[in-house]
């Protein structure tokens, strides 16, 4: 079976590590045994929607992701701009050298756009991390999560409600693998290589002593006079312990204009998976708008505030250490008074989320060409 592996953005990387090596792990075993019978092939296709060395190679390296077979290079734009230049990209790809399955991970404008190319070319659609909603229409991964699984043939899981959104929606169980999450391989293989970044050092944090901080959504950094909000409720109510801010590139623009400074804020460029993990599983809480790094919060047991006023991943607050504030500025205060009190929630780990992810998709995806 050929399999397209689609990565785009950021958050793609982590997820897709995983399945790369138990595809290749899968392959090595198979020509030990000289069999070729159960061989699954497979092209990486990176559509360069993220393509600074920091928000890509980066990643490739530390995470031992083989060199991309292909680059659609599609690059900024607007939505409807990126989603056109993927899917021209792709299609064009596909007319010469066809596959039998595109596999995407995710709710990045890659992971619509690809699975759309590949579904219209009747080819059969893998979707990682499906099923999961925060029916929230103004972020346009919802609309990314939303069309991609109304193409998808197999879907992968990280969670019962992810299972039963997708029964809701009338997918039979028979098309729903409940695997876990694949992100979470790649946290807990990397554990032990995660590294102090310089700003260790330089800012003197010390364990337990320090927040990181991550805000990048269109609908919390896109307004000036919010994120100013935010960030001046933030600094006020941490008791004076640093807060370490990795800017996305989205978000650096606009903090530029405000010109936003505070002698225990330190705003330092995207940072690696290794330094950025260091930061987070040492620090006292993280304060976040992103969805995945719910995720890693939760495994690490670190606190983590999410600036947002829903999630897709209702089983980082219900089992995890995810408590929902709100992008209400006003919200912060409370939020971390609570925190600074000692009372936040333990949290356990979800079920699956236990490194062994990839392996149970590839050998879903060996069952199914049999
Ligand atoms: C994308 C994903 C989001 C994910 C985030 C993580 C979509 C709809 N959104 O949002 O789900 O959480 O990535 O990073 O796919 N830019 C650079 N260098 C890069 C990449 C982007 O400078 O390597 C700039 C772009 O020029 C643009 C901004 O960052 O101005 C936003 O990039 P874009 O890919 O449009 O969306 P993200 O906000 O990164």
């Amino acid at each position: 079976m050929r399999i397209d592996i689609i990565a785009g953005a950021r958050p793609n990387f982590m997820k897709i590590a995983p399945i790369i090596e138990a595809i290749r792990n899968l392959q090595n075993a198979n020509s030990e045994q000289r069999t070729t019978n159960h061989d699954i092939n497979y092209r990486l296709i990176h559509t360069g929607q993220h393509y600074d060395k920091k928000m890509s190679a980066d990643f490739f390296e530390q995470l031992g992701i083989p060199e991309p077979d292909f680059n659609l290079d599609a690059r900024s734009g607007t939505q409807a701009e990126q989603t056109a230049r993927i899917m021209m990209r792709y299609e064009k790809l596909l007319l010469e050298a066809p596959a039998d399955l595109c596999l995407v991970v995710g709710d990045v404008t890659s992971t619509m756009a690809c699975s759309i190319v590949a579904k219209k070319l009747c080819m059969k659609v893998a979707h990682v991390e499906a099923g999961i909603r925060s029916y929230d229409l103004n972020m346009p991964e919802e609309i990314n999560r939303m069309v991609t699984d109304s193409i998808t043939d197999y879907f992968f899981t990280t969670s019962e409600v992810a299972n039963n959104n997708l029964r809701k929606s009338g997918i039979p169980n028979e098309r729903i693998f409940f695997v876990g999450n694949t992100m979470i391989d790649t946290l807990l293989k990397n554990r032990r290589r995660f590294e102090a970044p310089p700003i260790w050092e330089t800012a003197n944090l010390q364990k337990g002593q320090y927040l990181v901080m991550t805000m990048h959504r269109p609908a919390n950094v896109d307004e000036e006079q919010k994120l100013k909000q935010f960030m001046d409720a933030i600094l006020q109510n941490v008791e004076g312990l640093p807060v370490v801010f990795p800017v996305h590139p989205r978000t650096a623009k606009i903090l530029d204009r405000l010109g936003t400074e505070a002698n225990n804020l330190h705003l330092i460029g995207p940072l690696p998976y290794f330094e950025f993990n260091y930061l987070v599983e040492n620090s006292k809480a993280v304060l976040t708008d992103s969805g995945g790094i719910t995720e890693e919060t939760t495994v690490l047991g670190i606190p983590c505030l999410t600036l947002r006023d829903n999630t897709e991943r209702p089983e980082t607050i219900t089992v995890g250490t995810n408590e929902l504030v709100g992008t209400n500025p006003k919200n912060i205060a409370p939020a971390l008074k609570q925190l600074f009190s000692g009372n936040w929630k333990k949290g356990t780990i979800p079920e699956k989320w236990d490194g062994k992810t990839g392996k149970r998709i590839v050998k879903v995806l060996e069952e199914l060409r049999e």
